[in-house]
């Protein structure tokens, strides 16, 4: 593998354009552009905390893979984990009662051309030194397991049971997380929550919805539920929360 660098928007913000690119669709459109915590806050991310946003670039500084976090308080227990994403956001640039201790992970993300080359774990791992140069003590992450999408219908609660042979975690991953030292604390049900109209996700997925009922959609990790009547389709993106300690 190429040797690859690390940096952050901080001190390489000439880097953004290439960080967008491997951002286009990495993920579904409607967790994107449905979800009113990620339209709201996420500009902020970048602008707000560009010391904690990162590439991995190789050395003609094409940018592989980004890196994205938030500082927020969080006290070590599950009770005091945020919902999950949206809640972090929410946390992070919400009322500051106490002054921020944890970094949270907000996504990873490998360029479609990079990815099954094992960049994932080293952008976690540079998550992981970054949380420890800025002093941080714990780094979490509400993961979105990235096989779970093949398996809608399965509760979260099964699927992160299912094993390997070898005992590591079925999704991949979370299972990088796991072998890099991350515990398992809970499944955050809401993690996202993603609400349009009809036509809104006839439009972010290419299907019809003739009436109300559960749909099962490309790339969610549980069923839509269209409400025709109420003109409203409603999913909630189920995640993992995650803990590094530092
Ligand atoms: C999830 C993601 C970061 C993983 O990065 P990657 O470069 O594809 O994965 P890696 O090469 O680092 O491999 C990680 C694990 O996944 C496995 N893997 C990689 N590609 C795979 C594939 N096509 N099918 C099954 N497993 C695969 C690897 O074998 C490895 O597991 P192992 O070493 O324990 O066997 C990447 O796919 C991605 O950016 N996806 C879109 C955005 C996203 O979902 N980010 C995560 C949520 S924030």
């Amino acid at each position: 593998m190429d040797s690859l660098n690390v940096h952050t928007l901080e001190r390489r913000p000439d880097l953004f354009e290439g960080l967008e690119k491997v951002h286009e669709g990495s993920f579904p459109n409607y967790v994107i552009e449905g979800d009113r915590h990620n339209a709201e806050y996420w500009d902020r991310v970048l602008r707000d905390f560009p010391s904690l946003q990162f590439v991995l670039c190789d050395e003609r500084e094409n940018v592989q893979a980004s890196g994205h976090a938030l500082p927020l308080a969080w006290d070590g227990t599950v009770e005091n984990l945020p919902s999950g994403y949206d809640g972090a956001l929410v946390r992070g640039f919400g009322e500051r009662r106490h002054p921020p201790n944890t970094l949270c992970a907000l996504a990873v993300i490998v360029a479609k051309s990079h990815r099954g080359k094992g960049l994932s774990s080293r952008a976690v791992s540079a998550m992981k030194q970054l949380a420890q140069e800025h002093g941080f003590s714990r780094l979490i992450a509400p993961v979105r397991p990235n096989r779970k999408s093949l398996y809608p219908l399965t509760p979260m609660e099964r699927y992160i049971r299912w094993r390997q042979e070898d005992g590591a975690p079925f999704d991949p991953w979370l299972r990088v997380h796991w072998k890099l030292g991350a515990q398992f604390l809970k499944v955050a049900s809401n993690s996202m929550e993603v609400r349009g109209s009809v036509a809104d996700w006839e439009k972010w997925t290419g299907m019809r919805f003739p009436e109300s009922g559960e749909y099962v959609v490309p790339g969610a990790l549980t069923p839509v539920a269209i409400n025709r009547e109420k003109d409203e389709g409603i999913y909630l993106d189920p995640n993992v929360w995650m803990a590094y300690r530092l």
